[in-house]
């Protein structure tokens, strides 16, 4: 049986990946499986620095790019592939779609391509899921002084949009998050129980 599975959950500003993560990291357990929570930015120097820079209107979207290419590059190294190699289900709350998205989102000299290319080093993903919600809902669950830069209707639009895109380009499964929690979540838990029952019949 495979037990180790790269899994990360993606989706726009407060569709409730951080939520989905620790509520899939339980059920998980709850199966007996070994699960490493982890999310992007990361805990490293290098991601604290990123969400410093998030509170920042100056900091160009390349920079941001590289620092999140850069973070992950770590993490991967660091923290990922080792739970993966020990036999975890490692769980990451956003990975390298969350970049494609929300950085090509913010120019259009950022293409997918040289986000890919600038982040070739890490190992990809397993399973991707994006959770999928209406900005205007996402954004009501917010208080308005906690907004970062990325958190204005009129972009969240344009990354959902993109996310819904970038899903049917990859075959990423997509999740409606307007739901109540206990039904997103069981959606989202009965498509890894798939994924691991589609992998011990290989
Ligand atoms: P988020 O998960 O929203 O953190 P928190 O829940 O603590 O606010 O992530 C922070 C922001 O970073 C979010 O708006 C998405 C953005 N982001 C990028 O722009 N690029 C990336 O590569 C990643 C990982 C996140």
């Amino acid at each position: 049986m495979h037990n180790s599975l790269f899994i990360a959950l993606e989706g726009g500003d407060a569709a409730g990946t951080t939520t989905h993560s620790h509520l899939l990291k339980g059920f998980l357990e709850s199966k007996g499986f070994k699960v490493f929570l982890t999310h992007e930015p990361s805990n490293s120097k290098i991601g604290v620095l990123i969400r410093d820079f998030l509170k920042n209107k100056e900091i160009p979207p390349t920079t941001d790019a590289l620092l999140f290419a850069a973070d992950r590059d770590l993490h991967y190294r660091n923290e990922i592939k080792k739970k993966l190699d020990e036999g975890y289900v490692v769980i990451s709350d956003r990975y390298i779609e969350s970049s494609i998205v929300y950085q090509s989102a913010q120019s259009d000299d950022i293409t997918v391509d040289w986000i890919k290319k600038i982040n070739k080093f890490v190992g990809l993903p397993d399973l991707t899921i994006v959770l999928d919600i209406d900005p205007e809902i996402a954004l009501a669950r917010k208080e308005t002084e906690e907004l970062e830069k990325f958190e204005v209707s009129s972009f969240l639009d344009k990354v959902r949009n993109l996310y819904l895109l970038r899903a049917k380009e990859e075959n990423y499964h997509i999740v409606n998050s307007d739901d109540i929690i206990e039904i997103v979540q069981e959606n989202i838990q009965k498509i890894v129980l798939d994924k691991f029952k589609n992998l011990s019949k290989l």
